[in-house]
C-alpha cells in the first residue's frame, strides 16, 4: 500500500502525534507513506510530496505545529488564482488533485483536519478518491467525536493565562476581561473559565446581557474582592446582538472572530467606574507542546486511521466515543457542528459555583 496524509486548516497540537501514528502504524503493515505538504497544496504544485518515514517521525510527539505545514486557505475547490491584471479569483483545480493522486500511485489518502477540511475530503470522495478523515480543532466543535485533540492543550493554555492575571488584577483591583478562541463554541471559553475560576463566563450559546455581568462585578465588590475576571469566547455576543469581527478582510477574505474582549471591557469600566483592561489569548491558544491527554488522542487517532484504511473504510473519520475510537461518516460529521448544549453539566456546575454566564 502507498498512503499520503496530509494536515488542513489552522494547526492544533497533536498533529504532529497523528503523523507519527500513522506513519508507524503503517510501516508496521510494510505500507509506504507520503506527506502532503501545506494541505491539498503538495498536489497542487505548491509545496511537495514528501516521503515520511520512521526517521521523519523520530521525537515528534510533544511538538506543537504540523512538520507538513498546513494552511486554510488551500481549497482546490475554490483555489485563489492571481490572474494577469493582478486579481485574484477562485478556480477549480479539484481534477487536478485526483490527477496528481493517481500519478503518484497512492491507493489512500488520510485526512486530518477541521470540518472545512474534512468537507473538502468529502468532495474528493465523491470524485473516487478513497479517504480516511481525522478530526482536528482546538474548539472542539466537530459533530460526531465527544473531543477532538488540541482542545485540551488550548483550554490548558487558557487556564495558565487566567491563573496568571488573577494576582495583577488583584493586585491593581481591576477587571480583565480575557478572550479565547473557538469560534462559534464556547467550549474553550467554559472549560478554561471553570478551571481558571472565572467570575463571569460568556459563551456563544448564551447570549450575555452586560448588566448581570456587572452586577456581578459590583457583588464582588461589596464582599471585599476588588476584582474580577471575565472570560470571553470569541463568538460571544450580546443578547439581540451580533458576534464581532475583525476589522478588515483577512486573506482570502475570510472573516476572523476578535474584539469582543474590548467591547465588553469598555462597557464594563464605563458602567462600573472601575479600572478594566482586556487581554486576547488569540493564537498561543494553537501553540506550544500538547498535553498528554491530546498526544494520547491523537496517537489513537491516528493509528485507527491507518485500521480504517485497512479495512478500506473510506468516507469515514475516525472520532471519540469514550472509551472507544469509532468510525463516523463523514456525510453525517458534517452535517453541522457542535457548540456547548444548554443542558450540559458544566454549564449547570458553573452556575452551581456562582459564576455569571450573563444571562
Ligand atoms: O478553528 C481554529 C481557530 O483557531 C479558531 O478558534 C479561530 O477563530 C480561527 O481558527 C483563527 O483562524 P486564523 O488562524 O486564520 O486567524
Amino acid at each position: 500500500m502507498r498512503i499520503a496524509i496530509s494536515t488542513g486548516g489552522g494547526d492544533a497540537p497533536g498533529l504532529n502525534a497523528v503523523i507519527r501514528a500513522v506513519v508507524l502504524s503503517s510501516m508496521q503493515r510494510g505500507w509506504t507513506v507520503y506527506g502532503i505538504q501545506r494541505g491539498f497544496g503538495g498536489l497542487l504544485g505548491d509545496a511537495d510530496v514528501v516521503p515520511v518515514t520512521q526517521d521523519t517521525v523520530r521525537g515528534i510527539t510533544h511538538l506543537g505545529g504540523t512538520i507538513l505545514g498546513t494552511t486554510n486557505r488551500g481549497n482546490p475547490f475554490s483555489w485563489p488564482a492571481k490572474q494577469a491584471d493582478g486579481t485574484v479569483q477562485e478556480v477549480d483545480r479539484s481534477d487536478e488533485v485526483v490527477a496528481a493522486f493517481r500519478r503518484l500511485a497512492l491507493d489512500a489518502m488520510i485526512v486530518v483536519g477541521g470540518d472545512g477540511s474534512l468537507r473538502i475530503a468529502e468532495r474528493f470522495c465523491e470524485k473516487g478518491l478513497p479517504i480516511v478523515g481525522v478530526p482536528k480543532t482546538i474548539d472542539n466543535d466537530v459533530r460526531g467525536t465527544v473531543i477532538t485533540f488540541g482542545f485540551d492543550t488550548a483550554v490548558a493554555t487558557a487556564t495558565d493565562a487566567i491563573d496568571k492575571l488573577h494576582s495583577t488584577a488583584e493586585s491593581h483591583q481591576r477587571v480583565f476581561v480575557v478572550e479565547v478562541m473557538g469560534r462559534h463554541a464556547g467550549w474553550i471559553a467554559l472549560n478554561s473559565g471553570l478551571a481558571g475560576t472565572a467570575d463571569a463566563i460568556l459563551i456563544p450559546e448564551i447570549p450575555f446581557d452586560i448588566g448581570k455581568v456587572c452586577d456581578k462585578v459590583f457583588e464582588r465588590d461589596l464582599t471585599g474582592r476588588h476584582f474580577s475576571i471575565v472570560v470571553a469566547a470569541e463568538g460571544a455576543r450580546p443578547a439581540g446582538g451580533e458576534e464581532l469581527y475583525q476589522g478588515g478582510a483577512a486573506p482570502g477574505g475570510v472573516a476572523r472572530l476578535g474584539g469582543i474582549a474590548e467591547h465588553v471591557a469598555r462597557q464594563i469600566e464605563e458602567r462600573t467606574g472601575k479600572e478594566t483592561r482586556s487581554v486576547v489569548l488569540g493564537h498561543l491558544q494553537r501553540g506550544g507542546s500538547p498535553t498528554t491527554f491530546d498526544r494520547l488522542l491523537a496517537l489513537r487517532f491516528g493509528a485507527a486511521a491507518v485500521r480504517a484504511v485497512e479495512r478500506k473504510q473510506f468516507g469515514h473519520m475516525v472520532a471519540s466515543d469514550p472509551p472507544a475510537i469509532v468510525m463516523v461518516p463523514l456525510s453525517e460529521a458534517l452535517k453541522g457542528w457542535t457548540g456547548v448544549p444548554l443542558d450540559h453539566d458544566s454549564i449547570q456546575t458553573a452556575r452551581d459555583l456562582g459564576i455569571c454566564l450573563g444571562d
